[in-house]
């Protein structure tokens, strides 16, 4: 939108409310859904199979498992790799709640730490000192979509014999360095619920090159049953399987699949519109001091699932919850990601977490505000997102 009139409006509100976030579903996904419907076959199966192949080969990874949310394929890869009672996971504090519990599933610990002020993304200082004989594995979270310092990350996990699963629930598709993410940890674990780059409406993909492990993720994703339903019942099956272990129920349908195939051909133009709305964002707030906008580190493709910024308190007479509803009343969603896990009742009750413990997340958690960013944003929709902060930073300069 021209300066002039973006600054015409500048004082004025959207007639109607932008939602934080609206999924980009098109007549492909739509005609995709219907034509399984159609089929006859609306659980895993061959559409699974198909959105398995295709992803491994988007990502660069051996093998792909789907399952029905990334906190179960969080829970399979670690199950995969092994992880029991009184080991310790090394898991960030600035993450949703999906990426410890997993550990706690399995009667393991997860031992939070900080993250860096500035990317929000795990701190490897912090990882390194929270290493003990007893650290199995590290679940770096690829924050907002931002790869984290994977080869310190794997270089720390190698000095200690443990595991690198990434949570990857918002890095599809991001790259550190020619590497993308889900090709370079030991099991990269993706989600697609709703909100996320690609959705299935609920779903998740782990990806690993290592055959083994995909395997017993595959196995227990299905009751831990020798053959899933789609070779028992389909031609090409038999009547006959064998349970090899408790397992769960975390398969993928063929409804989701289908979604899911359609979105990952989308997947580089819904990135390129993302990243579009984060540059646009970057430069309508580049000249207010009030605000940080998302810092990058050099040589990472980010995937902007999130476009977060930093407030800076001293400088504005609101706080941050005031923000957001400021934001509110001119009919712009805004949200907060996260609340560190350190700060929640159950995390602190257990294991006597201060907020101290992990001070950058507690500080950065009172300033963080994330913008809408998704591809059916049209340019009036970003432009009414910049006027509406700018307005609100103007009306409260301290
Ligand atoms: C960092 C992170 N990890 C894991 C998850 C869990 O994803 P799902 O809802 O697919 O289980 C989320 C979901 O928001 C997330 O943000």
């Amino acid at each position: 939108m021209p300066q002039q009139a973006r600054a015409l409006r500048a004082e004025a509100s959207r007639a109607d409310f932008l939602p934080f976030h609206v999924p980009a579903i098109g007549p492909e996904e739509i005609a995709a859904v219907v034509e399984v419907l159609k089929s006859g076959w609306l659980t895993s199966g061959a559409k699974v199979r198909e959105f398995e192949q295709q992803f491994a080969r988007l990502v660069g990874a051996r093998e792909a498992v789907a399952v029905n949310s990334a906190t179960a394929a969080l829970h399979l890869a670690l199950a995969a790799i092994g992880i029991e009672e009184g080991d310790e996971v090394i898991v960030p504090t600035m993450t949703f709640a999906a990426t410890a519990e997993v550990v706690l599933y399995l009667r393991a610990r997860p031992v939070l730490v900080d993250c860096s002020r500035d990317t929000l993304n795990i701190d490897p200082a912090a990882i390194e000192a929270a290493l003990t004989p007893r650290t199995r594995a590290i679940i770096p979270v690829h924050f907002a979509g931002q790869p984290c310092q994977s080869d310190a990350i794997l270089a720390l996990a190698r000095s200690h014999d443990a595991k690198v699963i990434e949570d990857a629930a918002h890095a599809l598709p991001a790259w550190d360095g020619a590497r993308m993410i889900g090709g370079i940890g030991d099991i990269t674990c993706f989600s697609f619920y709703a909100t996320k780059t690609i959705t299935t409406g609920e779903g998740g993909m782990a990806t690993t090159d290592n055959p083994e492990w995909a395997g017993k993720m595959r196995m227990l994703s299905l009751h831990g049953i020798s053959h899933d339903a789609w070779k028992r019942y389909s031609s090409e099956g038999s009547w006959y399987y064998e349970i090899i272990n408790v397992g769960y129920k975390y398969n993928l349908t063929d409804l989701a699949a289908s979604l899911g195939l359609q979105q990952l051909k989308k997947c580089h133009a819904f990135a390129a519109a993302r990243r579009r709305i984060a540059e646009a964002y970057n430069d309508g707030f580049a000249d207010l001091a009030e605000i940080q906008t998302p810092v990058c580190r050099a040589g990472v493709q980010h995937a902007w699932h999130l476009y977060v910024i930093q407030l800076e308190l001293d400088r504005l007479t609101i706080d941050r919850r005031e923000f957001i509803e400021a934001l509110r009343q001119r009919n712009i969603g805004a949200s907060v990601h996260f609340i560190p896990l350190h700060l929640h009742p159950y995390y602190r009750r257990t294991f006597d977490y201060r907020p101290e413990d992990c001070a950058n997340a507690a500080a950065v958690y009172e300033r963080i505000v994330s913008l809408p960013i998704y591809p059916g944003m049209s340019d009036d929709d970003v432009a009414d997102v910049i006027v509406a902060v700018r307005n609100v930073v103007e009306g409260h300069r301290r």
